[in-house]
């Protein structure tokens, strides 16, 4: 069997070509980092569940007409997914204060924002992804007004649609972050949700106490991140309900 051609590979994912023209495999390592990767760890079975997540609510997004680069999943750490060309921004919704917009603004976690709250990230790990404006999007050209203004659409639709889902199971979803890539098909260009949605990359909290079952497990050393992520998804009813982490066997695959 030939040896698939690596496209890239970052912190917690790699990407291989795909079969088919305009695809992509994706990968999901056990990897956690967190202060721009300088805080590491192998956390046995993430890539397994966020691979899970990640299909989750992709397929859920794709089935109210939210698109995304989710294709299938084809096996328990990778997914076939459309080779899309990324807008280098990431965009955070934050619905409760917590994390930088805490400490930005001197606002106690936890707090509920008035409405949901929209920033953008430049994507550069060696500027440790800065805050940017509309005004530096714009005149840098990483994405032009339209974009902008479908950016903001589409998150907010992901926000109603994600905290609906996590209210459903008893989890406050606080604050997350996306990716959003282009899609040209013909004369036009599509956005469409892509990268990863997972506990990786947002904040979710058990709404009766509070428990912490996202990335800032691992952040702030609060006990096992397989466990929390474990939680998630059994909730969600992504994995059988065992007690314990997720088994390598091929059991779990539908
Ligand atoms: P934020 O509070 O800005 O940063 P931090 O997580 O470093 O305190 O993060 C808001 C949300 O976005 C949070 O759920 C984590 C997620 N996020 C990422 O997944 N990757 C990133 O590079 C950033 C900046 C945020």
């Amino acid at each position: 069997m030939a040896r698939r051609r690596l496209i890239y590979e970052g912190k917690a994912k790699i990407l291989y070509e795909g079969p088919e023209p305009d695809t992509l495999i994706q990968y999901f390592k056990d990897d956690a980092t967190a202060f721009n990767a300088e805080k590491k760890a192998t956390i046995d079975g993430k890539g397994v569940l966020n691979n899970r997540l990640s299909e989750h609510f992709m397929t859920g997004l794709n089935s109210i007409g939210v698109p995304t680069h989710f294709i299938k999943r084809l096996n328990m750490r990778e997914q076939l997914i459309r080779s899309v060309e990324m807008i280098p921004l990431e965009v955070i919704v934050r619905n409760f204060a917590a994390g930088t917009l805490s400490k930005r603004l001197g606002l106690p976690e936890g707090q509920q924002m008035p409405r949901p709250i929209i920033e953008f990230c430049y994507k550069d790990d060696s500027l440790g992804d800065p805050l940017v404006t509309e005004e530096h999007i714009a005149a840098f050209g990483w994405a032009s007004q339209q974009d902008l203004d479908d950016m903001i659409a589409l998150s907010l639709r992901v926000n109603d649609f994600l905290s609906g889902m996590f209210l459903g199971v008893g989890i406050r979803l606080v604050d997350f972050k996306i990716e959003i890539g282009r899609v040209i098909e013909g004369d036009f260009q599509r956005l469409v949700i892509a990268d990863e949605i997972s506990p990786d990359s947002c904040r979710l909290w058990d709404i009766e106490t509070g428990r912490k079952l996202d990335k800032d497990v691992f952040r702030q050393d609060l006990g096992d991140l397989g466990d929390a992520y474990t939680e998630v998804a059994k909730r969600l009813g992504v994995m059988p309900r065992t007690n314990g982490k997720p088994a390598a066997g091929p059991k779990l695959v539908n």
